[in-house]
């Protein structure tokens, strides 16, 4: 698949087919999106990859409701986190510009696309979720306390093929000066 064929035909996925996803595929997946590009090149984003079905099912009642169908089918549950403090920030602990440490969920946001994309490339779907009680979720996930979950990745072998959203015509989206 070409570059222009991968971003194109990428759709966010919410329904999966009873497969587990292989832990070498996963692995390669994530290889892949350690070439996202980060703040100085610290590479913040760190993945916790859930498999349990158990587990899968208590994160949707208890803790993501709303993305509870998604989670229904999925056979890999990925919690996207970063490590706090890196990314934005002077080795002296102050901020490098006015964003703070907004920086941070830009890489994991890109790392999130790209693994996407990665994952689209090899046959899974996909879908990133933001509608979830994070606090919650952290703490019934342990996330280190230096570390903060951004976002939730179901993945897995698509079980739809869902038409494209509607795009804005690149006149919306781009000016020129
Ligand atoms: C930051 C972010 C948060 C999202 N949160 C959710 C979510 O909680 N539940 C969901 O079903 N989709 C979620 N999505 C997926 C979007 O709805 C989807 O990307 C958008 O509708 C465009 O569709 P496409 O990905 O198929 O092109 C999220 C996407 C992003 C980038």
């Amino acid at each position: 698949m070409n570059t222009a064929d991968c971003i194109l035909s990428r759709r966010s996925v919410r329904a999966f087919q009873d497969k587990p996803v292989p832990h070498a595929l996963f692995e390669e997946i994530v290889g892949l999106a350690a070439y996202a590009p980060s703040w100085k090149n610290t590479q913040i984003t760190r993945y916790i990859a859930i498999e349990d079905k158990a587990m899968i099912a208590e994160i949707a009642e208890k803790y993501a409701p709303f993305n509870a169908h998604v989670l229904s089918t999925c056979p890999l549950l990925v919690a996207a986190t970063v490590i706090k403090k890196r990314s934005g920030y002077e080795r002296d602990g102050s901020f490098t510009t006015d964003r703070g440490d907004g920086w941070q969920m830009f890489d994991c946001g890109i790392a999130c696309q790209t693994l996407s994309l990665a994952a689209h490339d090899n046959g899974l779907g996909a879908v990133i979720m933001g509608v979830f009680d994070r606090p919650a979720l952290e703490k019934y996930l342990a996330v280190p306390d230096d570390r903060e979950l951004v976002a939730l990745v179901a993945m897995g072998y698509p079980a739809e093929e869902p038409a494209a959203p509607r795009r804005k015509p690149v006149e919306e989206l781009l000016s020129w000066r």
